[in-house]
């Protein structure tokens, strides 16, 4: 079985699906919510997990009834957990989203690790890419991700945006992943970048080689999460012995399919 260890922040995501978006100082009834576990490396977990995969997630999280159902969430998609701060008491990171209903836009805030994980420098548990034949890092919880990058398996950078630690991981890094809201993604000495752009299509190069990748055309429901279940999908088909383009197409398939139904989870039952 394939195994991947993917190593980053967990969320808790309160969803509302919305007709429209809010206007400044604005009450509404929401379509639905969602409650789930969230986060780049958390997710991409899940769907590495639902692919077949045995997945491991090194976060921290602590022991708030937050962090609690965040991390059954994940047991209950198939998630092994490997919190390096299972003392902290205080709540985790919460993302607030609202998805509107028409275009399957998402808007997101959350305060991300940065700030309260600080003063709570998780210390990496011994051993936490041993056997793993794929690594992912988001470049949350720096000190997780610098032990992490030293693994033998190839390493997956999720490049969502540019974060101080990426300096010290970049090195390390096989295959870097970013959105189109990564700054300058052609200047990375990386031997494999991708750039996703929502519906357009992959542009990737290796080296001297460069191509596009085409995203499939779908009635799009909801986005939340789609570069995440690109990544999972992509960490997928590597281990699987997929080529970078083969595993981009992988990543552009699932997430297309992520993105027809709403919800963060209910999706997965159609992998
Ligand atoms: N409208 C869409 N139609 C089809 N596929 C999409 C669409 N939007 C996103 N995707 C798929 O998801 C991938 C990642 O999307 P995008 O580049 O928007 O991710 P992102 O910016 O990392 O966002 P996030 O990580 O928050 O989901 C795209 O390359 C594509 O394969
Ligand atoms: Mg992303």
């Amino acid at each position: 079985m394939s195994r991947g260890v993917f190593v980053g922040i967990a969320t808790v995501d309160v969803v509302h699906r919305l007709e429209r978006p809010l206007r400044p100082n604005e009450k509404v009834t929401a379509l639905r919510q969602d409650i789930s576990a969230g986060g780049p490396a958390a997710n991409a977990a899940v769907v590495f997990a639902r692919l077949g995969g045995d997945a491991t997630l090194v976060t921290a999280l602590g022991r708030h009834p937050l962090a609690r159902f965040a991390a059954e969430d994940l047991a209950r998609h198939g998630v092994t957990v490997r919190d390096a701060a299972p003392d902290v008491v205080e709540p985790p990171a919460v993302s607030v989203i609202q998805v509107i209903d028409e275009t399957g836009d998402r808007q997101v805030s959350s305060v991300n690790a940065g700030a309260f994980w600080a003063r709570y420098p998780a210390q990496p548990p011994g051993g936490i890419t041993d056997g793993a034949d794929v690594v992912l890092v988001d470049g949350h919880h720096p000190d997780l991700a610098r032990a992490a990058v030293r693994a033998e398996a190839p390493v997956v950078l999720d490049g969502g945006s540019w974060k101080p630690v990426l300096s010290d991981l970049l090195p390390s890094v096989d295959y870097a992943v970013c959105s189109s809201a990564f700054p300058e993604p052609e200047s990375l000495e990386v031997p494999r970048v991708a750039v996703t752009r929502g519906p357009d299509p992959i542009r990737w190069w290796a080296g001297p080689e460069r191509g596009e990748v085409q995203v499939p055309s779908v009635v799009v429901r909801d986005t939340l999460g789609a570069g995440d279940a690109f990544h999972g999908a992509f960490a997928y088909a590597l281990t699987t012995g997929a080529s970078f383009v083969e595993a981009l197409t992988t990543g552009a398939r699932v997430a297309a399919l992520r993105c027809s139904v709403v919800g963060p989870r209910a999706w997965l039952e159609q992998l």
